[in-house]
């Protein structure tokens, strides 16, 4: 399976800090926004991955990630030079993904979870169909919502209903098996003028395909999107890795404990990050400490 980052868009809400830089590359604690979100694909055991934005912040991203071989990975790059919808993302990888299964998850969303890796590989490695996330919240008129019958089978998805009849969102990340380029070419533009994820996702339900497993209490789903959420996010990345010495999105760790990278290659990578905290735990990783 490939994978999908979606890091466009203009980020208004954060402004003025977006202005001038990209949102899936402000800060969230010690790491980039796109460390996140990134980490959950790899975890998925996906190691070919688009990575899709603006014209201007693209160059950005290719500054920071390179080509992946340092993690044992394979980056590419696409522009999307409007934001017209996430699903547009199916119809720009179209070439690049030469009719292969894709994940997609949204550059500004942060999953953490205990055996969330276990579902996230399960979904990658589901032949047919599509897998997407339900997180209950305050607030679904946010969101794609998600609405299940007595059998907790999915019976429909709505994007942003003004009364919510669930509380279940549907977070951004989304497993698709190889028909998803033909899905997202029948998907037309919504009254906002986009191409909807959630119509997209509506016709794998249609066709009888689409699997939403709901995520429980153990799970953190944070989007970055606005100044409090951004701040929060950060905190809470902050909280846990203080706390545990556990690193939260990292991705030369992930990489390591995924195999795509040996122990060598994981101490280059702590001593390029010299004397900073994420510096020292890939070095304890790297000595055995949490192994
Ligand atoms: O976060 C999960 C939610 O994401 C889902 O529950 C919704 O169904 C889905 O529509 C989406 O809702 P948002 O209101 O958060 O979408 P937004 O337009 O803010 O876009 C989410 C991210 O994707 C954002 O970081 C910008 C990026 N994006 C968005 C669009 C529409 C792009 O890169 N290109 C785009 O064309």
């Amino acid at each position: 399976m490939k994978g999908i980052v979606l890091a466009g868009g203009s980020g208004t809400r954060l402004h003025p800090m977006t202005l001038a830089a990209s949102k899936q590359l402000l800060p969230v604690y010690d790491k980039p926004m796109i460390y996140y979100p990134l980490t959950v694909l790899m975890l998925a055991g996906i190691q070919d991955i688009l990575i899709i934005s603006t014209p201007e912040d693209l160059p950005q991203f290719r500054r920071l990630l390179g080509d992946g071989a340092a993690l044992g990975m394979r980056f590419s790059y696409a522009e999307q030079p409007r934001p017209e919808g996430i699903a547009q993302a199916f119809l720009i990888a179209d070439a690049w993904l030469a009719g292969a299964p894709c994940a997609l998850v949204l550059g500004d969303n942060l999953i953490f979870g205990e055996h969330l890796s276990t579902s996230f590989r399960a979904a990658a490695t589901r032949p047919d169909g599509a897998t997407v996330f339900a997180y209950q919240v305050r607030d679904p008129e946010r969101y794609g919502v998600a609405v299940f019958d007595k059998s907790g089978r999915v019976t429909d998805i709505i994007e942003k209903p003004q009364d919510p009849p669930s509380p279940w969102a549907v977070i951004g990340l989304y497993f698709y098996d190889a028909r998803v380029t033909e899905f997202a070419r029948s998907v037309k533009p919504s009254l906002r003028g986009e191409l909807e994820i959630t119509d997209l996702n509506r016709l794998y339900m249609e066709d009888g395909s689409l699997q939403v497993e709901r995520l429980g209490r153990g799970c953190a789903w944070l989007d970055a999107g606005t100044p409090d959420s951004l701040l929060q996010a950060g905190a809470f990345v902050q909280t846990i890795q203080s706390r545990q010495g556990l690193l939260v999105g990292c991705p030369e760790e992930v990489a390591f404990r995924m195999g795509f990278i040996d122990c060598a290659t994981l101490r280059a990578h702590a001593k390029r990050l010299g004397k900073t905290e994420l510096g020292r735990l890939l070095h304890d990783l790297a000595d055995g400490v949490h192994a």
